[in-house]
């Protein structure tokens, strides 16, 4: 009687509890099969998968892991210790990883106050995705032309920079550095913020400072085309905690990332309407290591390029890419400009015949986002098409003629970290073999 009037009674008064425990003991959500997946992508024997299997089928699994970044379960989840080895790495005091190169550019120009009406100056040459980001925070890309670098000539900036502009945005192209110095000067003479494109050149220098630290933001790919490549991956470094703020809060939701992850504005400017580019905890699991090898397999890099360019000839008729920082270019292509675009099909043609892997556009190239004038999406409507602030951004070619000729003359030798110095030596051979056919020996030494 006494026990019936205590289950009857509510809870709150002091009655028994309707619902004391579970019982239902599922499996984790996350478990063996999961894991076996990712060890099958890793594409191992079917001997060792059955042992992997064997192994972790024995382990208690709990509740499973958790693959977010927050409510990890562990002291530091992945995507932390992802921005704490990026931090270690680069010397920056923020950073923030995201799923992809292009959401580290969209947040940042973004938060860099990159709205309809205003305009950011893009090089001519590059990749579609950082003017792409442009246009995505309802900005306006403008293209300036290249030096011999192929990177954002400091000389052709000022004459595009209006009331309009917001910020540059130079991109490292291809494993060279852009002249940050100069670059940095002009950002500061005209308040302009700097958003760094270091997708191609992660771990490249500039006067023996990282790139991607010079700018107000410095933006990454961890993709697996990239030199520090896992699957889908991004990476934004900051040097302001207000930049940092903002970038998070873009890349989140708006702003979910926040103690108070629902709560106004602790800030004029925090809160700008946001996306989903988070990290998932499987990418930033393999980036963080990636991370940890990227000084070690840049200078692998650098010394196969030095060892080849170290015992190649001069000529009249080849213009070697302009470095601006021979140091701190990463070295994974090898770029030249002969005189002609048939010149360089002919060198290309005799550089494979000699085992040499070489390309270039050679005048009748495909479509390619690399260059201003083929990025079609910019100039439909979803683009700026409908834009007419500024008359120069036509995106027709002609804009920029430096890079319209240098793009189809240049000849590419993509490197190779893993050449041992016998590859070095008989791919310098199989380049002087073939330049002194072709082309004549300058009377004064040409750096390379
Ligand atoms: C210069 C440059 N910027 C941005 C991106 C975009 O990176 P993601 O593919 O990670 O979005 C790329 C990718 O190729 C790139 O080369």
């Amino acid at each position: 009687m006494n026990k019936e009037r205590t289950t009857q009674q509510l809870a709150l008064q002091g009655g028994m509890k309707a619902v004391s425990a579970i019982e239902g003991k599922g499996k984790p959500k996350i478990g063996a099969d999961e894991f076996m997946a990712l060890a099958e992508r890793f594409c191992l024997s079917d001997t060792a998968l059955s042992k992997i299997r064997e192994a972790v089928e024995q382990e208690d699994w709990g509740s499973g892991p958790f693959l977010a970044n927050y409510y990890s379960g562990l002291e530091e989840s992945r995507v932390q210790k992802y921005e704490r080895t990026a931090r270690e790495l680069f010397g920056s005091s923020y950073a923030v990883g995201v799923n992809s190169g292009t959401g580290a550019l969209h947040c940042s120009f973004a938060a860099a106050g990159v709205k309809p009406g205003k305009e950011v100056i893009c090089p001519a040459i590059g990749f579609y995705a950082t003017a792409a980001a442009v246009v995505m925070a309802g900005g306006m890309p403008v293209f300036c032309d290249v030096d011999e670098s192929l990177t954002m000539d400091p000389d052709a900036l000022e004459p595009l920079i209006n009331e309009r502009t917001v910020a540059l945005a130079p991109t490292h192209p291809m494993g060279v550095v852009c002249n940050m110095g100069r670059i940095m000067a002009v950002a500061e003479k005209h308040g302009l913020k700097v958003v760094e494109d270091c997708a191609q050149a992660c771990c490249g220098r500039f006067d023996g400072q990282l790139i991607g630290t010079f700018g107000d933001f410095g933006c990454f790919s961890i993709s697996a085309y990239k030199i520090v490549g896992g699957g889908e991956g991004g990476l934004i470094l900051t040097k302001k905690e207000r930049d940092w703020d903002r970038v998070n809060g873009i890349s989140e939701g708006g702003g979910l990332w926040r103690p108070t992850r629902f709560a106004p504005e602790r800030y004029e400017g925090e809160l700008l309407v946001g996306t989903n580019y988070r990290m998932s905890e499987l990418e930033a699991a393999v980036d963080a290591v990636q991370l940890t090898k990227a000084e070690a397999t840049v200078a692998r890099f650098r010394n196969v390029k030095q060892q080849i360019i170290s015992q190649l000839g001069s000529f009249k008729e080849i213009t070697p890419q302009l470095r601006h920082d021979t140091a701190g270019d990463i070295g994974y292509q090898l770029r030249f400009f002969p005189e002609s675009v048939d010149l360089g099909k002919r060198i290309c043609e005799a550089l494979q015949a000699e085992g040499v892997g070489a390309s270039t556009r050679g005048g009748a190239g495909r479509d390619d986002w690399h260059i201003y004038h083929y990025m079609h999406p910019l100039k439909g409507d979803i683009g700026c098409g409908c834009y007419t602030g500024n008359a120069q951004a036509t995106y027709e070619k002609g804009a920029c003629p430096v890079a319209d000729d240098l793009f189809e003359r240049v000849v590419n030798l993509g490197m190779n970290q893993w050449y041992t110095q016998a590859d070095c030596d008989h791919i310098a051979t199989g380049i002087n073999k073939v330049l002194n056919v072709y082309c004549t020996p300058a009377k004064t030494p040409k750096p390379w």
